[in-house]
């Protein structure tokens, strides 16, 4: 009972907290509308049939009419009826990978439980028209033509983000490309499909021995024991996403403009890039073979300068 209305009593405040904030972007961004977000998606190389994974900051964009619900109508109308969208909706209750591992109550239930990645992922979630991956840490969800296939079996796939997850599967996608709106390169999940691709080989280890197996229920009730391996808490200390690694960040973001593999341009007021999802796969591999990785330290990546390698072509801008 008190539970009950300690729950309740902070999801008023956390409304009232979001319409306060809403009201606030409201007041001082620029407003951005669904056309103008559409114009700005096709700019940046998205085209009809495109398949994309999308990592997002909805307030980067200015201030949208209609909220994150019109960006994804925006991402819909880029990609079109036979392009695919796939949003991180994870849910992490402890936290972090490796807390929600520890966690020894927690069952993760597809039809309960929602997402802590942002207002977009939530939305996308909401919007009703989509698929969602059996996944007690990394579910996905995608819209479009593809959606079924990039979400189904993930329960079943031996690790996270490998063999039979949505990131493998839409490396295999014609056409599929990772799009950041608004954000760095921190907070970018394929770069754990070379990890868990390349296992053993990985040029660091980065996990922890234990593998937990977490209990998730499937859209019809039924439970199923999903792999984790969390990684090592003192090896994510150092990786791109941590606060401390804007170094790291400025160098993946230099060297894939260097590649001439990342599409610059403007989406609403944000700042936003697009980068081929097989090419970015290819080249974290290259990358890693000379010792880089989202863990480098300083000194490693003094001792490859961004121009090493990269093929010399200025990185493509889109015109806004
Ligand atoms: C953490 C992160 C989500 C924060 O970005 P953000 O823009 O502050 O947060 P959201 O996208 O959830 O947008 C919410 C904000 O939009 C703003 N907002 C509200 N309504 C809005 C509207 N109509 N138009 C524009 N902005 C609006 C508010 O300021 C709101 O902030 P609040 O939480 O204080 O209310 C972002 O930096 C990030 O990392 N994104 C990637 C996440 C991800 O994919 N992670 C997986 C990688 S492993």
């Amino acid at each position: 009972m008190l539970e009950g209305a300690k729950r309740a009593i902070n999801t008023a405040l956390e409304a009232w907290r979001r319409a306060a904030s809403a009201n606030k972007a409201r007041q001082s961004g620029r407003h951005v509308t669904r056309a103008e977000l559409a114009a700005g998606l096709q700019r940046l190389g998205i085209a009809p049939g495109d398949t994309l994974f999308i990592h997002s900051s909805l307030k980067s964009l200015g201030y949208v009419e209609g909220g994150a619900a019109t960006v994804i109508r925006a991402l819909q109308d880029a990609v079109g009826q036979q392009g695919t969208l796939l949003l991180p909706t994870y849910y992490l209750p402890g936290g972090t990978l490796h807390a929600t591992c520890e966690m020894h109550d927690y069952v993760f239930d597809v039809r309960r439980h929602g997402t802590h990645m942002g207002r977009l992922p939530e939305a996308f979630l909401a919007s009703g028209a989509i698929c969602r991956s059996i996944h007690p840490t990394h579910s996905v969800s995608a819209w479009g033509r593809h959606a079924a296939y990039l979400t189904e079996g993930h329960h079943r796939a031996p690790s996270i983000f490998g063999a039979g997850s949505p990131w493998q599967r839409c490396i295999g996608c014609d056409n599929a490309k990772v799009l950041g709106l608004g954000i760095s390169m921190g907070p970018v999940t394929f770069y754990h499909a070379l990890e868990d691709a390349m296992g053993d080989a990985f040029p660091l280890p980065i996990w922890q021995a234990r593998t937990a197996l977490l209990p998730c229920l499937d859209h019809a009730g039924t439970r199923w024991e999903v792999p984790v391996r969390p990684f090592d808490p003192a090896v994510a200390r150092r990786r791109i996403d941590h606060p401390g690694r804007g170094d790291l960040r400025a160098y993946f973001q230099q060297e894939f403009d260097a590649a001439g593999l990342r599409v610059n341009g403007q989406v609403g007021d944000a700042a936003s890039w697009c980068i081929p999802a097989r090419a970015f796969f290819d080249h974290l591999r290259l990358l890693a073979s000379e010792n880089v990785t989202i863990y480098s330290t300083a000194a490693q990546l003094a001792a490859r300068p961004v121009s090493h390698g990269a093929s010399g072509h200025p990185s493509p801008s889109a015109r806004a």
